[in-house]
């Protein structure tokens, strides 16, 4: 294949709202090299001070404008030296052993924070429901006991990290964490699975206001859980 055809990118978002803009610019056969695609940050479903107090206002801000922007404005740079053609951003994950650390970090960190913002909406928390309850049950026991795993799982991992549950390929629930902006899509992670639940463990995400205290931070989290995100995720 000519390298010019190589150069090709297509790849549209498998996850509504990612903020992936499919810019069909010169897709044709005559100038395929032309074809481009970017990125772009996804609006948050809320305002910034909507999560309040639970996660504050300034730390929603800086983390979604400067922090998931940086991912969004890295990643589309890194991605100018891949000539692999990829369809979606998962596929970008499922492949990451292959590419640089630009892509790993700042594709992990789109796609990271684009479902953790989804992941939490103003007055939520609660407890699962319907067949994300019943898996939850079956696994762990009861929720209570999954929330303990999970949460040890966000404050044991050492550093900059995210916190999972994830339903594998057998379709079983597992509780994981991942260093950076890695993610268990990748295929360098320990465990593989698609993400149900999301924390970010950085301390971009709590410093502001919790400082040292990640526990705090944690157990503040769980109050503003979209669970309907997460039954979502799971039926998906
Ligand atoms: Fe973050």
């Amino acid at each position: 294949m000519h390298n010019n055809s190589r150069r090709n990118f297509i790849k549209q978002s498998a996850i509504a709202g990612a903020g992936l803009v499919f810019a069909a610019r010169g897709i044709s056969n005559a100038s395929l090299a032309d074809s481009s695609t970017t990125f772009s940050l996804p609006a948050l479903p809320y305002k910034y001070e909507e999560l309040e107090p639970h996660i504050d206002a300034l730390t929603m801000q800086i983390h979604h404008s400067k922090h998931h922007q940086a991912y969004v404005d890295n990643l589309n740079k890194a991605l100018k030296d891949v000539t692999t053609t990829y369809k979606t951003i998962e596929e970008i994950l499922k492949n990451i052993s292959k590419h640089t650390a630009a892509v790993r970090n700042n594709g992990g960190g789109h796609y990271n924070h684009t479902l953790f913002w989804k992941l939490m909406k103003p007055n939520g928390g609660g407890t699962p429901t319907g067949s994300l309850s019943d898996a939850i049950n079956t696994t762990f026991g009861d929720f209570e006991k999954m929330k303990q795993l999970f949460n040890d799982a966000a404050k044991s991992r050492f550093g900059s990290g995210w916190a999972w549950l994830i339903k594998n390929a057998e379709g079983k629930l597992e509780i994981t964490s991942t260093p950076n902006q890695d993610n268990p899509l990748m295929d360098v992670a320990e465990k593989n699975g698609k993400p149900i639940l999301a924390l970010d463990v950085w301390e971009h995400a709590y410093y502001l206001k919790y400082q040292h205290k990640r526990a705090d931070y944690v157990a503040a989290w769980w109050n503003v859980l979209n669970w309907d995100e997460a039954a979502k995720n799971f039926a998906a």
